[in-house]
């Protein structure tokens, strides 16, 4: 405005100089989606040759290990260099307190050995939260009287988070939202040698209603809400002081999510850390654009790029996203 003020001259201003082409627009672009942003959540199943499509979640599969394998090789061949594990595990190994959780030989831990032996050049994040190992489906032990109880949980955590370490994850990613769980983690792994192994904290975890795809391809059955740990959709200064405090108890990367509806939240953010900062473009955030894709309503691709987009643009420095094969053609 200052600029048509100040100058005698009365030109109009025409921003749309710089839009006029292809290689001007690339040139002035500010935000760019690089495949390298980007990790692919994975669900992994027991068997052999398996692979399960997951309804709610179209495009997506539950994998065995082989499979699995072959999935990461495809991806990795396309310039994405990290990936999430989530286990569906079998309901007879779901018991009230998790037990399978930190048992050395369980799925996880298999799944973490043998991607890391057939590419230890990948960088593998594997979720600490109790919620596929509960029958409850809850990310923490559930006392008499109904409560999430946090200290006691956060054993659980550490024992958990030190058999991943120990078959080779990268970074284990809590996700649970108990009180002080990072610095507990923190503490455990470096005293057990594991100084190396990174902590990626889900620091600002909404109860939100748009991870219901996702406990199907767990195949969880949450008794109740999660309301008592994870954080109100209506906080900001909340969230910016959950990744404050996970930042000081030692997390590497911190986590916003969901993504698309807490931009604000991750812009804030930006603001604050010097961190990398994480964002997770949810199952349902997923969900919603392959359902009105396949009702002809629009185009999942492009909607999925300016999604991932967006999420970059307000600071978020990786995503991870269910649309990985969606817009990595174009990236
Ligand atoms: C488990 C966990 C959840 C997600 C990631 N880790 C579900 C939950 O908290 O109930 C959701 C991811 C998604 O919806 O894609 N603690």
């Amino acid at each position: 405005m200052d600029l048509i003020q100040n100058s005698k001259l009365i030109l109009p201003i025409r921003l749309r100089r710089n839009r006029r082409s292809s290689a001007i627009r690339k040139m002035v672009q500010e935000t760019e989606l690089n495949a390298a942003d980007l990790v692919a959540p994975f669900f992994v199943i027991e068997g052999e040759n398996k692979s399960i499509p997951i309804q709610r979640m179209p495009g997506i599969h539950r994998f065995s290990i082989d499979l699995l394998l072959k999935e990461i090789e495809r991806l990795h061949n396309k310039g994405v260099q990290s990936f999430a594990l989530f286990p569906a595990v079998d309901r007879d190994c779901k018991s009230l307190n998790a037990e399978e959780a930190w048992n050395p030989d369980a799925l996880m831990q298999r799944t973490i050995r043998v991607i890391k032996e057939s590419f230890p050049e990948v960088c593998l994040i594997s979720d600490v939260a109790l919620d596929p190992y509960t029958s409850h489906g809850h990310d923490g032990l559930v006392n008499d009287q109904g409560q999430i109880i946090n200290d006691e949980s956060i054993e659980c955590l550490i024992k958990m988070a030190l058999a991943q370490a120990e078959a080779g994850v990268d970074f284990v990613a809590p996700s649970d939202m108990m009180d002080g769980r990072v610095k507990a983690i923190r503490e455990a792994l470096d005293l057990e040698g594991f100084d190396q192994t990174g902590i990626l904290a889900y620091s600002a975890k909404y109860a939100s209603a748009l991870y219901d795809p996702f406990r199907e391809a767990l195949q969880v059955e949450l008794i109740g809400d999660k309301k008592t740990y994870q954080m109100d959709p209506a906080n900001v200064r909340e969230a910016l002081l959950e990744a404050r405090l996970d930042e000081q108890e030692g997390a590497d990367i911190l986590m916003i999510k969901p993504a698309l509806y807490y931009l604000d939240v991750i812009a804030r953010l930006r603001q604050e850390t010097y961190r990398p900062i994480a964002a997770y473009h949810v199952s349902g955030e997923y969900a919603m654009v392959m359902a009105a894709h396949h009702a002809g309503y629009l185009d999942s691709k492009k909607v999925f790029y300016e999604a991932l987009l967006s999420i970059k643009r307000a600071g978020a420095d990786l995503i991870f996203t269910y649309a990985v094969d969606a817009v990595i053609d174009r990236l």
